[in-house]
């Protein structure tokens, strides 16, 4: 006789894995959908479960530090950067349906051959966002973005151009935060998920579902050290939040890690900005695999981003790591920022 599972059991049973989501996301959205797309995300969660393992003993591994040389960014790369490139580029390889990746970590975007046709999907992604933080216990994470392959022409005559796609050609994004806990949230245009890893089963379970972010928030989030070098619209702009004549006492939260700050943007609201500095007059962010990801997660959960002035998702990039100003959050910031562009502009 089969044993009935009583109330309690089931709850035990009835997680809903991001594998389980995505599928269902695809039955819903695209009923054609082969499950290629999940596969794919498979590589992904897998490679940032390889990341999240030894973020979680970082002091104890020989995982700290430099690594002992510098990124196409002319960045010194930390050890934990190239493992976690590593651990993308091999579980995204061994994926027949990627054919072409690209990488902050990697000059050149890498077409993988030897496929037995045309893969469906490019991959672009930051695999150890915030890596300054990595040595002293602070959050950081990884972010990605799919975009589908061109194939008009393949293979492609040049790889590092069928990569310059703009943001709103993405088919998804996300980025995982190894915080406190560590979350997966993504997007495939139909909303914003959020899945907790659960390490006692080894799997990210939905616990956030159709996040949206607050129309108005009580955060900014900017570096303020480069205040001297701030336009003078963000100066203003700032100067307004902090003076309270924006109706409410702002508070400052600065992490260091774009994926820590824009996630509790995403939640709480308000806004992150890294206008352009002295250091990097173009932005310090880079628009394909840090500013375009975040953004199209943004705008489907109710938030909008933009350079200062242009929606991110509409710039058209010339290079893979090109160089943008972000300002992302809730939409009341962002609407009055466009006042204090607007007064500069008249001036
Ligand atoms: P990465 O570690 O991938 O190079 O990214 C670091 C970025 C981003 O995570 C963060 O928002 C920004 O650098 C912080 O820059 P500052 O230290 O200049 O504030
Ligand atoms: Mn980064
Ligand atoms: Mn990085």
């Amino acid at each position: 006789m089969t044993k009935s599972l009583s109330l309690t059991d089931a709850k035990d049973y009835t997680i809903s894995t991001v594998e389980q989501h995505i599928l269902a996301q695809q039955q819903k959205h695209s009923p054609d959908a082969t499950g290629s797309f999940s596969w794919l995300l498979s590589g992904i969660t897998l490679a940032t479960k390889m990341t999240e393992a030894r973020v979680r003993r970082a002091g104890l591994l020989d995982i700290c530090g430099a690594a002992g040389n510098r990124n196409v960014q002319g960045e010194e790369q930390q050890k934990l950067d190239v493992y976690a490139d590593g651990a993308m580029v091999h579980c995204l390889g061994v994926r027949e349906n990627v054919a072409l990746i690209a990488s902050e970590e990697n000059e050149e975007a890498i077409l993988f051959d030897g496929r037995s046709g045309p893969g469906k999907y490019v991959v672009l992604f930051d695999p150890l966002d915030g890596s300054s933080n990595i040595d002293v216990n602070v959050s950081v994470g990884t972010i990605f973005s799919i975009l589908a392959m061109p194939l008009e022409a393949y293979p492609p005559a040049d790889p590092n151009v069928a990569v310059l796609q703009p943001g709103v050609k993405q088919l998804a994004a996300g980025y995982v935060v190894y915080g406190s806990s560590t979350i997966l949230v993504y997007t495939t245009g139909h909303g914003v998920h959020g899945f907790t890893l659960d390490p006692t089963v080894g799997a990210y379970v939905l616990s956030h579902e159709n996040i949206r972010m607050p129309e108005q928030g009580k955060i900014y989030s900017s570096n303020d050290a480069y205040w001297d070098s701030f336009p003078e619209e963000y100066r203003n702009y700032l100067e307004y939040l902090r003076s309270g004549r924006a109706g409410r006492q702002y508070a400052l939260r600065y992490i260091g890690s774009l994926v820590a700050d824009f996630h509790r943007t995403l939640l709480k609201g308000g806004v992150f900005l890294y206008p352009p500095t002295a250091s990097n007059p173009q932005g310090k962010l880079r628009l394909l695999y840090e500013a375009n990801p975040v953004a199209f997660i943004a705008e489907q959960a109710g938030g909008m981003a933009t350079n200062g002035s242009e929606r991110i998702m509409e710039i058209v990039p010339r290079s893979i790591h090109q160089r943008t100003p972000l300002m992302i959050g809730s939409k009341a910031e962002m609407n009055e920022f466009q006042q204090f562009t607007r007064q500069v502009a008249r001036a």
